[in-house]
């Protein structure tokens, strides 16, 4: 088989347009690719045909918008236009149901429709997160629904995306890309593409179930590594050590060719990943009669920690002088991890129901997410800035960081705030020297481990 892809000048169709196929898409039309989106949401491809992007991702609203200003990249709802391009990138969404199955509607629909559009020559990358085995069982087979067979006809490789939100621009240019193709042939192709394209390096693997498990363990180790830092926080603040201090002294050993790296202890593990992959990966290990301890371990200790920071601010008002159910609490960021706008799972949302639940009046701020997608989400409206939400307050706690905080003056917000005031430091984010400084203004610190 000749693959399309092997000319100067190549199309690409990107199926499934959220955060991963945006970021693709703009990312391959930014080099000067013809990429067609193709998405069943309506609302969506207008929106980026209007020039809009809803996704709170730095530089992505604009890439967008060039790519489509320049001619670049064209979004549709019709499957047809598939058919018109060299490579096809699926990146629809595979969320998981009860006992970490995966919710397989996306990705059916998705496969059906490439295989009634395909043609000879052309080559599937398939990126969405899937158990094992999926790619080969589930997907092949309904891309061959529409005639043609794969290895012969087309081809395809299993390229797990590995961005994470805040830097995905970023992360798509300088992350190698794990390459799993249906034969050696699929394979080659997958990584020429690649590394003509978007001049990454790429890692072969044997298999596609290997490149699919790697996306796994990617996702596991992250979250397992980020349960080590939580449990090691609550330990520390037990025996009143610092962890950050402990953490710092403890990545200083070199150990398998890098150095041991605990991640930073926080308020929790949300986004859509982090809180889903662990579990695919659990229930594909059981099937297989195969109990993965510590993905349960790590999962339960991860989400554990809202709870924990609830209580630690109910505490530290308390000694304060002011009893939770009379405390006002300022909530600044509240997106699931530092610099995105991204509420999905996010840890935040416990806090600050288990605060609310507890009496206190809360207010929130977060300039990433758009008010109406705070108010949808926490039944609260959300402060207009900073400062409104830090009036009066006994206890502002930081619980997502983004640059834009970078620019609040602590100190005129001190003067705000209720006399004895509690900062709470959810991300681990205040080196000692800021720590200093806040006691200084008259705060009372805390973090978590700290
Ligand atoms: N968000 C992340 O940071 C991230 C990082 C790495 C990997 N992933 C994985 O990448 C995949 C996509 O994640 P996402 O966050 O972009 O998901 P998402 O939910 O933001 O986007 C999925 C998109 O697919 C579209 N879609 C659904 N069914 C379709 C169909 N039949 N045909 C065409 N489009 C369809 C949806 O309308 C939606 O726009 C998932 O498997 C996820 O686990 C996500």
């Amino acid at each position: 088989m000749r693959f399309l892809l092997d000319r100067e000048e190549i199309t690409v169709s990107v199926v499934g347009l959220g955060y991963v196929g945006s970021c693709v898409a703009a990312s391959l039309a930014g080099d000067g690719v013809d990429v067609v989106g193709v998405d069943v949401n309506t609302r969506l491809v207008e929106e980026i045909r209007a020039g809009r992007c809803h996704l709170r991702e730095p530089g992505l609203p604009e890439a967008l918008a060039r790519a489509h200003g320049a001619g670049r990249l064209r979004v549709t709802t019709d499957f047809a236009a598939i058919s018109d391009t060299d490579v096809v990138v699926v990146a629809v969404g595979t969320p998981i149901g009860e006992d970490g199955v995966l919710a397989e509607s996306q990705v059916r629909s998705a496969a059906a429709e490439i295989g009634r559009c395909l043609r000879p020559g052309q080559l599937v990358i398939f990126k969405s997160t899937v158990p094992p085995g999926t790619t080969r069982d589930l997907v092949v087979p309904l891309l061959e629904g529409g005639g043609l067979v794969c290895g012969r006809d087309f081809g395809v490789a299993y390229c797990p995306e590995r961005l994470s939100q805040g830097s995905a621009l970023a992360e798509i240019r300088e992350l190698p890309v794990v390459v799993g193709g249906w034969d050696a042939h699929s394979g080659a192709a997958a990584e020429r593409f690649w590394r003509s394209r978007l001049r990454v390096r790429t890692v072969a693997c044997s298999s596609i179930e290997a490149a699919e498990t790697v996306k796994l363990l990617n996702n596991w180790w992250i979250d397992h590594n980020i349960a080590l830092a939580n449990e090691l926080a609550r330990y520390c603040s037990s025996i009143g050590v610092d962890a950050m201090e402990v953490i710092a002294a403890t990545n200083r050993v070199p150990k398998g060719g890098g150095s041991i790296n605990v991640l930073s202890p926080g308020v929790g593990v949300g986004g859509s990943c982090l809180t889903k992959d662990p579990w695919m990966l659990w229930r594909s290990a059981r099937d297989r009669g195969v109990h993965l301890n510590t993905v349960v371990a790590a999962r339960e200790a991860n989400d554990a920690m809202p709870a924990y920071v609830a209580g630690l601010i109910a505490d530290g008002v308390g000694e304060l002088g002011t009893p939770v159910q009379r405390a006002r609490v300022a909530v600044l960021g509240l997106s699931f991890k530092n610099n995105t706008g991204d509420l999905r799972s996010t840890p935040t949302l416990p806090v600050v129901a288990a605060l609310r639940d507890a009496g206190a009046d809360v207010a929130v701020y977060d300039p990433l997410v758009p008010p109406e997608e705070i108010s949808g989400t926490f039944g609260l409206d959300p402060s207009p800035t900073a400062e409104k939400a830090v009036a009066g307050a006994d206890c502002l706690a930081v619980l997502a960081w983004h640059d834009e905080f970078a620019d609040l003056d602590l100190a005129a917000l001190r003067t705000l705030t209720a006399p004895d005031c509690l900062f709470l430091d959810g991300r681990a984010h205040f080196d000692s020297q800021t720590v200093e400084s806040l006691t200084g203004l008259g705060f009372t610190y805390r973090g978590i481990g700290r």
